[in-house]
């Protein structure tokens, strides 16, 4: 009886197998609390004998049955533990990183160069009323030339900007008439135009403006000269043409010259040699009139520019819209070191 409880203590592989065994050998129904039971029948000298020998049985299966059950545990404790075990020797997964966005990118070089000429960087609202968006620019109510920007309005008042242009307004008035003013304003400007290669409702301009005593054209063309070569490189240069704003008089267009076929012509710059960049001109006296400056005391000049237009020039995008469709494929060409 002993060898068989013991033998099948020995093969219980887990905690409930080896309660059975435990239970039928021990339990009150097993055979050795039978045997103890039937002592009464026993005879005066018997009955000790095999009582002892119960007793030792029992206990014996008793210590095994025991054992087992700190082998069992153990062996539970063991196995957790080399499930849950970590290697931090083991190399970690490597995480997907974002970059900057290449408009993003192109912002920030134009920041540097421009405070590296002295300017310092301000920004307006994007939700704009009519009079810094227009009437504050010389574009009253009536004037034909609103139409050259087809404005998203939330009320007669309210629009979302059509241009950087107001920051100009905006800026000019903080400093209440006293010069200089040196700033550019980069953000994000609305039109109702339709998308296309080369148009979208949502794109970025950076302003330009400095006024101060004595500001002339010759100070706004060697600024922008300067702003050309260091974005698009040394052997560029620029020539101004005459145009029409109605916040700069006179005002010009700028042209920066082609890299790609240095001023014979090719398909870039459709044979012209030079590439239009950005809108200029001197300040006009109403503007500064109206932002509290005096204009016989005072004159500056203002420039503003499209940034995806910029970037296109630079890298060779052929579309704008790739700017705003978030593809990993077109973003990634642009990860900085
Ligand atoms: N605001 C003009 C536009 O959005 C660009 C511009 C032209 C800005 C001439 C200026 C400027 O400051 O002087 O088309």
């Amino acid at each position: 009886l002993k060898t068989e409880a013991l033998e099948k203590i020995e093969v219980a592989s887990d905690m409930k197998s080896l309660q059975d065994v435990r239970v039928s050998y021990l339990g009150k129904k097993g055979p050795i609390t039978e045997v103890l039971r039937g002592m009464g029948k026993l005879s005066a000298e018997e009955r000790p004998k095999v009582g002892q020998l119960a007793n030792e049985v029992r206990d014996e299966i008793k210590a095994h049955v025991e054992a087992k059950e700190a082998k069992l545990e153990q062996e539970a404790v063991e196995k957790q533990l080399a499930e849950e075990s970590i290697d931090v020797t083991l190399p970690g997964r490597p995480t997907q990183v974002g970059t900057s966005h290449p408009l993003t990118d192109v912002v920030e070089e134009l920041e540097d160069i421009f405070t590296g000429l002295g300017f310092s960087v301000a920004e307006g609202p994007e939700v704009e009323v009519d009079y810094y968006n227009f009437e504050a620019l010389n574009l009253p109510k009536d004037h034909p030339a609103r139409d050259m920007q087809d404005s998203f309005y939330f009320t007669e008042e309210l629009l979302l900007r059509t241009h950087t242009s107001p920051v100009q307004a905006r800026t000019m008035e903080q400093h209440e008439g006293k010069g200089p003013v040196k700033v550019i304003c980069p953000g994000k400007v609305f039109r109702r135009d339709d998308d296309d290669a080369t148009h979208s409702h949502q794109f970025m301009q950076i302003e330009g403006l400095y006024v101060d005593e004595k500001v002339r054209m010759s100070d706004l063309k060697g600024v922008l000269e300067s702003f050309a070569k260091s974005f698009f490189g040394e052997d560029r240069s620029i020539r101004l043409r005459p145009s029409f704003f109605p916040f700069t008089e006179p005002s010009v267009e700028v042209d920066v010259s082609c890299g790609i076929c240095n001023g014979e012509g090719c398909r870039i710059c459709k044979q012209s040699g030079w590439i239009e960049v950005l809108g200029s001109g001197m300040v006009h006296p109403r503007v500064l009139e109206m932002s509290g400056f005096d204009p016989a005391k005072y004159s500056g000049f203002a420039f503003g520019m499209g940034v995806e237009r910029l970037a296109m020039l630079k890298y060779d995008i052929d579309d704008i819209r790739h700017f705003y469709t978030n593809d990993v494929r077109f973003l990634k060409q642009f990860t900085r070191a």
